[in-house]
């Protein structure tokens, strides 16, 4: 029995980190796709490492920063929120790490 619980709780800590991971990913798609999936505006592409790397070294509490209340770089105009004020800060989030992921 106590087996059993411990796996059913194992199972939900991994239903939770996939719905987080499926919630990055979605929000992407959604509202930050248009410009990092192909680079427009002077966006860092997904996957592109290079573009990603001294973006990466300033930590992720900067770049969630810089998501969520958008910022002006040396590249161009990142909006807030891509845009998008209807997004909760934890979508955003989300959609960072999603990112932040695919291009490390
Ligand atoms: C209208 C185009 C556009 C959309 C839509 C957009 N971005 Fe960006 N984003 C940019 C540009 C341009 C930059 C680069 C700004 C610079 O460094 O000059 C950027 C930079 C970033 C960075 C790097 C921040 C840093 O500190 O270097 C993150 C993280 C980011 N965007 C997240 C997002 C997320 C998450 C979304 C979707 C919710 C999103 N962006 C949607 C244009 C966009």
């Amino acid at each position: 029995m106590k087996k059993l619980m411990v796996a059913a709780s194992a199972l939900m800590v991994f239903a939770a980190v996939n719905v987080q991971a499926d919630e990055g990913q979605k929000t992407y798609q959604a509202a930050c796709f248009a410009c990092h999936g192909t680079g427009a505006a002077g966006a860092p592409k997904l996957g592109d490492k290079a573009a990603w790397k001294s973006r990466i070294a300033q930590g992720m509490g900067v770049m969630n920063d810089h998501a969520i209340k958008g910022f002006k770089g040396k590249t161009g105009f990142m909006p807030a929120k891509g845009g998008r004020a209807d997004l909760s800060d934890a979508a955003v989030k989300a959609a960072v790490k999603h990112m932040v992921d695919q291009s490390k």
